[in-house]
C-alpha cells in the first residue's frame, strides 16, 4: 500500500487515519479531557528530556530484549488497552493483537474492547494481558476476571483513574455522546468517509463483546463516548476493593493509573506485582502531571520491588529509551499503534510497531547502549 510505505513516523500514520475515519471517531481516539493540558504535557515531557550519548561504544549488535515478569519480551514495549477501537475499523483489536504477537510484545485487551477475551485468545494468542474497568457490578467484574484467567491471560491491569469519566469536550462537540443519537452533524461527518461506511455496512457496527450481559452499559461502540465509561464505574472502589481483587486474581496484578510514590508503596503492601504510571493518555484528570515527570519518584520508591511501566505520549522509539533511563522497565503505547491500525488495518498496526521498534534500536545504537540494562540514568542530562 503506497500510503503506508510513505508513512515514516507515527504522525504520518495519524494523518492517514484522520483522513480515513469520521471526525467524531478520530477525535474520540486522538483527544483528551478539557483543555488537553495533560495530553500535551505527556509529549512535552518526552521532548524536554535531553540525552548524553556515550561515544565510541561497539554497537554493531544491540540486544533490545527485556524481561517482563520473568518472561522475555522482544522490546520493552506493550500495547496499551483501548476500548471501542472497532468503531474506526472492524477487527481492529485482532489486528493490534496480531501485530503485537508478530513483534514479540504483550497485548493488553481492554474491558470495552470490540473483540471478546476468548476470541482474542483463540484467534490470535500470543502474550495477553487483560485490563479491568471497575464496573459497578461486582459479580460481572468477577466473571470478567474468571474469563481472562480461564483464557490464559497472564496479567490483570486494574484501571484506577476512572472513578468518573473525564470531561472530553471533543466528544460533546461532535455529538459523539452516549447513548449515541444520529444528528445532522455526526451523520454528515460519517457519510464523508466512504471507505469507513463500506467497512461498517459490510461488517456491521461492532459491539463491546466483553460487556454482553452487563445491563448498565450499551455495548454498541457508537455509545463509546467518555460519559458512558464513567457512568458505569464503581466510584466507591478503594484499596479495600483492590485487596479483594488481589485475593481473587491468581496471575500478575498491575494497577494502571498511578502517579504518586505513596500509592505505589500501598500497592506493594497489598501484594501487587506492578503498576503503570499513567494519566490515561490525558483523557481523565486534566492538569494531572505528565507521566514521564511522575516516573522518577515512583521508580525510586518501588522500582526494585515492583514492575514499573509507563504510558502516555509514546510516539518515538527514543521515548522508550528515555522512559527506561528514568526508571520504567517498559512502556505501553496506545495511540501510536491505534493510528497505525486505523490507517491501514493489520499492516498499519505492524507499521506502527516497525517504526517504534526500529527507532528504538537506532536510538540505543546512537546513545551507546548495547542492552537495555545499559540504558541507565546517566544517559539523561539533568
Ligand atoms: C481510544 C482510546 C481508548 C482507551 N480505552 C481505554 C480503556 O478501555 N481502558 C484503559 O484502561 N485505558 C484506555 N485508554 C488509555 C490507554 O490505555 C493509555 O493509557 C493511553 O492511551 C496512553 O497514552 P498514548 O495514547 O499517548 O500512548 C484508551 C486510550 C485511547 C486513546
Amino acid at each position: 500500500m503506497t500510503s503506508l510505505s510513505r508513512a515514516f513516523n507515527i504522525e504520518d500514520l495519524r494523518r492517514i487515519a484522520r483522513a480515513r475515519i469520521p471526525r467524531a471517531i478520530f477525535d474520540f481516539y486522538d483527544g483528551g479531557a478539557e483543555d488537553e493540558v495533560t495530553l500535551r504535557a505527556n509529549r512535552a515531557a518526552f521532548e524536554r528530556v535531553q540525552l548524553l550519548p556515550r561515544a565510541l561504544v561497539n554497537v554493531a549488535e544491540v540486544d533490545t530484549r527485556a524481561a517482563l515478569f520473568g518472561v522475555e519480551s522482544r522490546f520493552p514495549l506493550a500495547i496499551a488497552p483501548m476500548g471501542a477501537v472497532g468503531a474506526g475499523r472492524p477487527g481492529a483489536d485482532l489486528s493490534l493483537a496480531r501485530a503485537a504477537k508478530a513483534y514479540g510484545i504483550p497485548y493488553t485487551l481492554a474491558t470495552p474492547a470490540t473483540t471478546s477475551i476468548e476470541r482474542v485468545a483463540n484467534e490470535v494468542g500470543g502474550r495477553l494481558w487483560f485490563q479491568l474497568y471497575v464496573l459497578n457490578d461486582a459479580d460481572f467484574r468477577r466473571k470478567l476476571m474468571e474469563r481472562a484467567h480461564a483464557a490464559g491471560y497472564e496479567a490483570l491491569l486494574v484501571t484506577v483513574d476512572v472513578p468518573v469519566g473525564g470531561k472530553r469536550e471533543r466528544d460533546s462537540r461532535n455529538d459523539f455522546t452516549a447513548p449515541f443519537r444520529p444528528t445532522w452533524r455526526n451523520s454528515r461527518d460519517f457519510w464523508r468517509k466512504p471507505a469507513w461506511v463500506i467497512d461498517m455496512l459490510r461488517n456491521g457496527i461492532p459491539r463491546m463483546e466483553n460487556l454482553d450481559g452487563f445491563v448498565q452499559w450499551s455495548t454498541r461502540v457508537t455509545d463509546a463516548g467518555a460519559a458512558s465509561v464513567g457512568r458505569s464505574q464503581d466510584a466507591s472502589f478503594d484499596w479495600e476493593g483492590l485487596k479483594r481483587v488481589r485475593d481473587i486474581w491468581p496471575g500478575k496484578l498491575l494497577v494502571k493509573g498511578i502517579e504518586r510514590a505513596d500509592d505505589a508503596e500501598r500497592l506493594l503492601a497489598i501484594g501487587g506485582d506492578g503498576l503503570v504510571v499513567s494519566n490515561h493518555g490525558g483523557r481523565q484528570l486534566d492538569g494531572a502531571a505528565a507521566t514521564l515527570d511522575a516516573l522518577p519518584a515512583i521508580a525510586h520508591a518501588v522500582g526494585s520491588r515492583l514492575t514499573v511501566l509507563l504510558d502516555g505520549g509514546v510516539r518515538r522509539g527514543v521515548d522508550i529509551l528515555k522512559a527506561r533511563a528514568l526508571g520504567a522497565q517498559a512502556v505501553l503505547a496506545g495511540r501510536a499503534p491505534l493510528f497505525g491500525v486505523m490507517a491501514a488495518g493489520e499492516p498499519g498496526a505492524r507499521r506502527a510497531l516497525e517504526i517504534l521498534t526500529g527507532e528504538f534500536e537506532r536510538a540505543m545504537k546512537l546513545a551507546g547502549a548495547r542492552t537495555i540494562t545499559e540504558i541507565t540514568p546517566d544517559l539523561i542530562r539533568h
